[in-house]
């Protein structure tokens, strides 16, 4: 009989790491934090790209022979592009397991509200001239415009709770209220459907694609999209 045959199994002591299976699983730790890092910064610098373009643009005095119109336009496409990007993350995650790119779900959604504001700040400040009158016409006579401000309103609450504290105030109301991003990227397209004129493909592109990050929510497509990412990863 050996002597561990005595000592109950409760007060065995196992080693469950050893010194070599520590040190990986801390290597692996590191890899994943410096690969959040590296897509957090990624993120950043793609989302201030068409910003910093339009303000360089804006110093050259190259913003051609309507400079509102193409601030309107450049401020109006990276705020559309920046919402599927934010709406793609977790699609993303449910096709490859990328957990790592959760992170940039709150960026993206964030950048994409600065770009909205710039929109609209273009639109009531340099177009309208900040007067009420002018732009409460503006906003309610053209359809287009209408239906773009209800996106921006319904922007403004995700954008002003999208930090850790209200998410742990607001507990499941949370994610219920997050919700307003379908209803959002809808708004949104509809807005860029119908302001522009004969050249139908980048409305026709954005909202195909949305479609498909859509549909990969949807529980039976979804299902079908787990098990591609079962087979993905043990590949
Ligand atoms: C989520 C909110 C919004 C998104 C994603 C959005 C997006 C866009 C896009 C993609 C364009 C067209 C850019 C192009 O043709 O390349 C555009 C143009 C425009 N948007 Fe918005 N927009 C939003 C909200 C607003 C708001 C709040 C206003 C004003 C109250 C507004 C007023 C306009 C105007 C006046 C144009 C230019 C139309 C033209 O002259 O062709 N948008 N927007």
């Amino acid at each position: 009989m050996g002597i561990l045959t005595n000592i109950p199994i409760s007060q065995l002591q196992i080693p469950l790491m050893t010194p070599i299976t520590e040190k990986m699983s801390n290597m692996r730790k590191l890899d994943r934090k410096t690969t959040t890092q590296i897509l957090r910064v990624s993120a950043h610098v793609l989302s201030l790209y068409a910003l910093a373009l339009l303000m360089l643009d804006y110093y050259r005095n190259d913003l051609g022979a309507d400079p509102v119109r193409e601030i309107l336009l450049r401020t109006g496409e990276p705020a559309l592009v920046l919402l599927i990007l934010s709406l793609a993350i977790t699609p993303l995650t449910i096709l490859f397991g990328w957990k790592q790119l959760h992170p940039l779900r709150r960026i993206f959604g964030l950048y994409a509200f600065l770009y909205v504001a710039l929109h609209l700040l273009t639109f009531i400040w340099l177009d309208y001239g900040l007067n009420l009158a002018y732009i409460l016409d503006g906003i309610l006579e053209q359809n287009f415009v209408l239906v773009g401000f209800a996106a921006f309103v319904l922007l403004l609450p995700l954008a002003v709770t999208s930090n850790k504290w209200s998410q742990r105030k607001l507990g499941k109301k949370w994610k219920t209220l997050h919700k307003l991003v379908y209803i959002i990227i809808l708004l949104a397209l509809i807005h860029f459907w119908w302001l522009v004129k004969n050249v139908y493909y980048m409305p026709f592109l954005y909202s195909a694609i949305v479609t498909i990050l859509l549909l990969i929510r949807w529980q039976p497509v979804k299902q079908k999209a787990l098990r591609f990412q079962r087979w993905y990863r043990s590949r």
